[in-house]
């Protein structure tokens, strides 16, 4: 079977690096006889919109809902369109319409990147952040009384349903069930967060009793924060409500070296909608249209989404395993981007990989 694919650039650096994301998941489709065919859209990206005064097209959902995949740049160029109306505009109508539940980000620290905690090296850092991306504190259920004046008061109610919560807790407990460690970590706060995380305890505790040989343990986020940056060898999987994910999936990240080369997944396990596959970086109008963004994140992306198409596959599994060694191949001999200090190019990092593969 063929796997359909839609491919959205975006904004800035986007158009540079999904070329390279594509050209990486070509050659290992290739080389593991995987079939895929790609659809372009020239639409969620501020030039769009400034033609059209939105970011998508009205039927946009029809036009995506029977991808597989979404291959995903970035979007956003705030001289031209504020972030909100961009990021509204496109993204996060796919992270809620297409019902991306989870937020998947591993953090690993590759060879040939420096890592911004001393002392660490390739090997010592290997986890999943895993992200409930649907509800707990980002709902819109809330309001204010007394506008403007001295008794101003302004509420804003998270929501954790039994539904959306095991379904996060089910597909972190499975990945950790996966992996060699099968170690879970579930970040809460319920000694100060008196209803919802206490909640959240009781059902990471009944799920867990479902998978015996997975060994559990939790933190508080506050506490928590501070042993990713201390030790992060002690994690597997991680897994946090909304919030708290929100904040983990940007510092687990940040821990392992830089932004340009953060890989991301929102998946919608049901497989009934796209799931999306994007850099964790923006568009990055800093250094746009110089041929200088790293490609690595988007490639690493890629990589995510042929394991996904997979669905437990070996050879797909294959696949993003080949393209993973030749990202740490050509971290280590180069060509690297100047993020990386070196003087290559987003072109050339992006064949060499290819050619390793
Ligand atoms: P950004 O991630 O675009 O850039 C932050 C810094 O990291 C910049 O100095 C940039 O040059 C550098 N950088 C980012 N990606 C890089 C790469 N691949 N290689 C080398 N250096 C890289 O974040 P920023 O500047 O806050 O936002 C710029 C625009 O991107 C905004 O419109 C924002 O809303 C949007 N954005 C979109 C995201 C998405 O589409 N998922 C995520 C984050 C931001
Ligand atoms: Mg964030």
């Amino acid at each position: 079977t063929k796997h359909k694919i839609a491919v959205i650039a975006g904004d800035g650096i986007g158009q540079e690096v999904i070329p390279e994301g594509l050209r990486a998941v070509d050659a290992a489709a290739k080389k593991f006889g995987i079939e895929i065919e790609y659809t372009h859209f020239d639409w969620a990206h501020c030039g769009y919109y400034a033609e059209h005064g939105k970011m998508m097209p009205d039927d946009w959902f029809d036009q995506l809902k029977g991808f597989e995949a979404i291959f995903f740049g970035a979007v956003g160029w705030p001289a031209t369109v504020p972030d909100h109306v961009s990021l509204r505009g496109s993204l996060l109508k796919f992270r809620r319409d297409f019902d991306l539940y989870v937020n998947l980000r591993p953090v690993r620290l590759m060879p040939g990147v420096p890592c911004p905690l001393a002392g660490r090296k390739p090997g010592d850092i290997d986890f999943y952040v895993v992200r409930e991306n649907t509800e707990g504190e980002y709902s819109s259920i809330g309001g204010r009384m007394y506008e403007g004046t001295d008794r101003e008061i302004v509420i804003q109610e998270s929501v954790f349903t039994r539904h959306g919560v095991d379904r996060i807790l089910k597909f972190a407990y499975d990945l950790a069930q996966s992996r060699p460690k099968k170690h879970l970590t579930s970040a809460t706060k319920s000694n100060g967060i008196a209803i919802t995380m206490p909640y959240w305890d009781e059902r990471v505790e009944a799920m867990g009793k479902q998978y015996g040989d997975v060994k559990t343990d939790k933190y508080h986020i506050d506490i928590l924060t501070a042993h990713f940056v201390l030790n992060p060898q002690r994690f597997d999987v991680v897994v946090a409500p909304n919030l708290f994910g929100d904040i983990l999936s940007d510092l687990g990240p940040a821990c392992a070296g830089t932004i340009g080369i953060a890989p991301s997944a929102n998946l919608n396990p049901d497989r009934k909608l796209p799931s999306l596959f994007e850099p964790v970086h923006g568009s990055a109008p800093d250094i746009a249209g110089k041929n200088i963004a790293n490609p690595v994140a988007t490639i690493w992306s890629g990589a995510m989404m042929l394991d996904f198409l997979g669905n437990g596959n070996p050879k797909y599994k294959q696949a993003h395993d080949a393209i993973l060694a030749a990202i740490e191949k050509v971290l280590v001999e180069g060509p690297k981007t100047p993020d990386l200090g070196g003087s290559g190019d987003t072109t050339s990092v992006g064949k060499a990989i290819a050619a390793a593969i």
